[in-house]
C-alpha cells in the first residue's frame, strides 16, 4: 500500500465510523437524503472502495501536497464524498449540488458528524463560477462521484469550467458506463422506464425530479404552447424533442413546425432526460466527440477505468480477480469491462 492509499484508509475509517454513529432518521433533513443516507450507511463495505478508487485518482492528478490544496464537490447529495475530503485534509473543502435541500441538508449532516465543509454553492455551473469568481475562490480540485451522466449540456458545462482560473484538475466518476455491455443494457432499460412508464413516488422521492413518463411531460408541454396542432403531430413532436428540456423543447418544436423538419434530434436510440429540469436518465454519453470538444493544448482529457474491489465473498471475488487481471493486461483506458469510468481532465497553466 502506498502513502495515499494509507490516507485514504484512514479517512475512509473515521467516516464509517461516524456515520454507523448516526442516527438518520433522527436528523432534521428531507427524507429524501434520509433515505440516501441509510443506503450509505448500510452499505458502507460497497461504496467506500468506489470512493477510495476515486480518491486515489484524485490524488494522482493533484498539483500540490493535499493540506494545500482545494476540493470540490460537485453534485455531492448527500455529502460522502464532501465528507472525505475534509476528513482527508483537504485545505478547503466546496460542497456543490444542484438540489437546495441538499445542500442544507448537508450543512446539517456536517454538524451531526462534526465534520467542518468551508463552502456551500448551490445551483448548476452558472452559479457554481459566479460564486467561484466573486469570492476569488482558487480551486486545486474538482471531483464527482455519478453526476457526469445527470448534466444536461455537458460541451457548455466544460466550455463554462474553463473560465475559472488554472491550474486545477478534474476527476469524474460514474458507474453509467455504456462501454461496458452489460451496463450498457442495464442502463437503456432506465431509459425506456424514464420515457414510458415513469416511476412511483414513494417515501424519500426527489421532489425535484418528474416521476410521469418524461414522453407524456413532453406531450403536455408541447400541447399546452401550441394550440393549433393536432394529436397526431403532438406525439410526433413529443417523440422528436427526447433529450430536450424546458425552453429547448419549445424551440425546437417552433422551429420543426415552420421548417416542416420533422427529425429526432437526440441520436442516441434511449437517452432521455427529465423535460422538466433537464435531468438526464443516465446518460449514455458518447465519449470521444465529448473529449474532442474539452481537450487543447493546456488541457488533457483521458477516460480511465477501475478495477471491480474485492469484499469477503470469496465465489464472487474469483471472477473478479480475472476481469481485473484482463483490464490489466487491457490498459488503463479500455472501458469494455469496467464497471465504471472516471474523466480524468488537467487544466494547465497558459
Ligand atoms: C446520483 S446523485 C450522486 C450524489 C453524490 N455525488 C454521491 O456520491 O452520492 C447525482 C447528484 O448530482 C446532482 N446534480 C445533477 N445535475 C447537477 C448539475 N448540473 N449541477 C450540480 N449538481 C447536479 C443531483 O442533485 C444529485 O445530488
Amino acid at each position: 500500500m502506498n502513502n495515499s492509499e494509507v490516507l485514504i484508509d484512514k479517512a475512509i475509517h473515521g467516516l464509517s465510523k461516524k456515520i454507523r454513529l448516526l442516527d438518520c432518521e433522527d436528523l432534521l433533513i428531507s427524507d429524501y437524503n434520509k433515505r440516501y443516507l441509510k443506503e450509505y450507511k448500510d452499505n458502507l463495505d460497497f461504496f467506500m472502495p468506489l470512493y477510495k478508487t476515486l480518491l486515489k485518482k484524485v490524488i494522482q492528478n493533484l498539483q500540490k501536497p493535499i493540506s494545500e490544496s482545494s476540493f470540490v464537490d460537485y453534485g455531492g447529495g448527500c455529502g460522502i464524498l464532501t465528507f472525505l475530503a475534509v476528513e482527508l485534509g483537504f485545505k478547503r473543502v466546496i460542497y456543490n449540488d444542484i438540489y437546495e435541500v441538499s445542500t442544507e441538508d448537508v450543512k446539517v449532516i456536517s454538524s451531526a458528524i462534526g465534520l467542518k465543509v468551508d463552502d456551500f454553492i448551490t445551483g448548476d455551473i452558472e452559479q457554481f463560477i459566479n460564486t467561484i469568481k466573486s469570492n476569488n475562490i482558487k480551486i486545486d480540485h474538482i471531483c464527482s462521484f455519478d453526476v457526469l451522466e445527470h448534466i444536461y449540456n455537458l460541451e457548455d458545462w466544460f466550455k463554462k469550467i474553463k473560465e475559472i482560473q488554472r491550474p486545477f484538475s478534474l476527476c469524474f466518476m460514474t458507474s453509467a458506463n455504456s462501454s461496458n455491455p452489460y451496463i450498457n443494457y442495464k442502463l437503456k432499460k432506465i431509459h425506456r422506464q424514464a420515457e414510458f412508464m415513469g416511476s412511483k413516488r414513494k417515501k424519500g422521492w426527489k421532489e425535484r425530479d418528474s416521476n410521469l413518463p418524461f414522453l407524456k411531460i413532453r406531450e403536455k408541454i408541447i400541447s399546452e404552447n401550441f394550440k393549433n396542432i393536432n394529436t397526431e403531430k403532438i406525439n410526433l413532436l413529443a417523440k422528436n424533442t427526447r433529450g430536450l428540456f424546458g425552453e429547448d423543447i419549445l424551440q425546437e418544436v417552433a422551429y420543426q413546425l415552420k421548417t416542416s423538419d420533422f427529425r429526432s434530434i437526440e441520436k442516441h436510440p434511449t437517452n432521455t432526460c427529465d423535460p422538466l429540469t433537464g435531468n438526464w436518465a443516465e446518460h449514455i454519453i458518447d465519449l470521444k466527440p465529448l473529449k474532442n470538444s474539452i481537450k487543447d493544448i493546456n488541457t488533457t482529457v483521458k477516460f480511465t477505468n477501475s478495477f471491480y474491489s474485492y469484499s469477503n465473498n470469496k465465489i464472487l471475488n474469483f471472477p473478479k480477480k480475472i476481469i481485473n487481471f484482463g483490464m490489466q493486461v487491457l490498459g488503463k483506458e479500455n472501458l469494455f469491462l469496467s464497471p465504471s469510468y472516471t474523466l480524468e481532465i488537467q487544466f494547465k497553466d497558459k
